[in-house]
C-alpha cells in the first residue's frame, strides 16, 4: 500500500521506515517551527520595548492579529512534509485558519522544538559525553562510555518517537484546516418529475427503435446482401453495393449498441446482478464485486440501481485515479442498498458535473436516497438505497 502520511509509515517493517524518507521529512516538520518561534520570540521583545503595560495588551493582540494568515499559510504549506494527501483548500475559513495559526504560536512550536531537543539533542549529547566531559580514572571513563552507548541506542529510536508526534500533530493541523467528512452526504434532488417524464420518453424511444428502425435496418441489409448476389462479381455496380451493404451492417450495429446504452439487454435478461458484474467486468480499474440479492427487484429499482453503479464506476475510470473499486449489494429487509467504493483521490463534488445529480434526480424518482461521501485524499464512498415492495 502507498503510504500517505508520516502515521501511516510507522507502520511499515522498521527497515523500511528507517531507509525511506518520513523520519527526515518529520524532523524537517519539526524544526521548522523555529519560524512561530522566532516569530513570538520577536514580538515579544518588541512589546517589551514598548515598556507601559496599558500599551502591551493591544500591542500584542495586533501582532498576534497580523500574524494570523501568514502562518495559516505557513502551516498549510509545510504540511505536506507529513502528510502527502492534498491539503485542503485555502477557502476553508478564516476561523480555521485563526486557529491553526493560534495553536502553532502558543502550542507547537515549543512541544517541537522540545520534542526534536529531547529524542535527538539529547542522545547526541549523551554520546559526546566521553568528549564532553573529559575524566580520568577509569570508572569515570567506563560510565562516559556507557552513557555513550546508551545515546547510540536512544538515536535509533528517535525517529520513532519524533516521526509519530509529527504525524499526531499533521493530523491535527489536518483536522483543524478542514474537517475529514467521512459522513454520507445525502446528493442532492431536484428535478424528479422531469426524470418521471424522460424515463418514459426513454422507453418510447428505445421500443421505436428495437420494432420500428432496427428491423428496417435488418430488412435494408437482407436487400443488399441478395442484389449482391444477382450481379456478376466483375461488373462495376458490385463494387458499389458492396460497400452499401458494409454500410448498412455497421448502421445496424451502431443502433444495437445505442438501444443497449437506453436499456442494457442483459439487464432486462438476467437481472441486476449479472448486468452489475458485466459493467464491472469491463472497467479499467479493477472492481471486486459482491451481491447479495436473493431475489429481482421491480425493474424500475433494477434500471436506477444500475445506472448508479455504472456512473459510479464510469466516475472512478475518468476522476478517482483509484487502484481498485468494489461494489457491494444487499437486498434484505425491502430495500436495495448498494456501495460503490475506491480508494482513489475523493474530492468529488457534485456541483462539478450533471452525472451524480443527474443519478440522484434517477433514484428520486423510485423512492431512493443516494450518498456520497469523497474526502479530499480519499477515498469514496457512494451509496444508494432504494426501498422495493416485498
Ligand atoms: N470517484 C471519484 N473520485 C474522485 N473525484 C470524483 C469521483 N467521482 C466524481 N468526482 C469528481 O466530481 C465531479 C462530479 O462528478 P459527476 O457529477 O459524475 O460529473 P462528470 O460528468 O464530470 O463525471 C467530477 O467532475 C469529478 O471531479
Ligand atoms: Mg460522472
Amino acid at each position: 500500500m502507498l503510504t500517505r502520511t508520516a502515521l501511516e509509515a510507522l507502520a511499515r517493517r522498521p527497515a523500511a521506515f528507517l531507509a525511506s524518507g518520513w523520519p527526515w521529512r518529520s524532523l524537517a516538520y519539526l524544526l521548522s517551527s523555529t519560524v512561530p518561534g522566532l516569530v513570538v520570540a520577536v514580538t515579544a521583545l518588541s512589546i517589551s520595548l514598548v515598556g507601559r503595560v496599558p500599551l502591551m495588551v493591544p500591542a500584542g493582540i495586533a501582532a498576534a492579529g497580523l500574524a494570523v494568515p501568514p502562518l495559516a499559510r505557513f502551516e498549510r504549506w509545510r504540511l505536506r512534509l507529513v502528510d502527502s494527501t492534498p491539503t485542503p483548500r485555502a477557502s476553508a475559513g478564516r476561523r480555521r485558519d485563526a486557529a491553526v495559526a493560534l495553536f502553532s504560536l502558543f502550542v507547537f512550536w515549543w512541544i517541537d522544538l522540545l520534542v526534536v531537543g529531547a529524542t535527538v539533542g539529547g542522545p547526541v549529547v549523551l554520546i559526546l559525553s566521553p568528549v564532553l566531559q573529559p575524566t580520568d580514572g577509569a570508572w569515570a571513563l567506563a560510565a562516559a562510555f556507557t552513557a555513550s552507548a546508551m545515546g547510540l541506542l536512544l538515536l535509533l529510536v528517535a525517529p520513532y518517537t519524533f516521526t509519530a508526534w509529527a504525524g499526531a500533530r499533521g493530523a491535527l493541523v489536518r483536522t483543524l484546516l478542514a474537517p475529514r467528512e467521512t459522513e454520507l452526504a445525502e446528493v442532492l434532488r431536484s428535478r424528479a418529475r422531469l426524470v418521471d417524464a424522460f424515463e418514459t420518453e426513454r422507453r418510447r424511444i428505445e421500443r421505436d427503435l428495437h420494432d420500428g428502425t432496427q428491423q428496417r435496418l435488418v430488412a435494408l441489409s437482407m436487400r443488399l446482401g441478395l442484389a449482391r448476389l444477382d450481379l456478376p462479381p466483375d461488373s462495376p455496380l458490385a463494387e458499389q453495393l458492396a460497400q452499401a451493404h458494409e454500410e448498412a451492417k455497421l448502421a445496424l450495429v451502431e443502433l444495437r449498441e445505442l438501444v443497449r446504452g437506453v436499456h442494457p439487454q442483459v439487464l432486462t435478461d438476467r437481472g441486476l446482478a449479472a448486468a452489475v458484474r458485466n459493467v464491472a467486468a469491463r472497467s479499467p480499474v479493477p472492481v471486486d464485486v459482491d451481491l447479495s440479492l436473493p431475489r429481482r427487484p421491480p425493474q424500475s429499482v433494477e434500471v436506477a440501481a444500475y445506472y448508479v453503479v455504472s456512473e459510479a464506476l464510469a466516475n472512478v475510470a475518468k476522476h478517482s485515479r483509484a487502484s481498485r473499486a468494489a461494489v457491494r449489494g444487499r437486498l434484505a429487509g425491502g430495500v436495495l442498498t448498494m456501495e460503490i467504493r475506491d480508494d482513489g483521490v475523493g474530492g468529488a463534488d457534485p456541483a462539478r458535473g450533471t452525472g451524480l445529480t443527474g443519478l440522484a434526480d434517477r433514484v428520486a424518482v423510485v423512492d431512493g436516497r443516494l450518498s456520497l461521501s469523497s474526502p479530499a485524499g480519499g477515498p469514496t464512498t457512494m451509496r444508494v438505497e432504494i426501498p422495493c415492495a416485498l
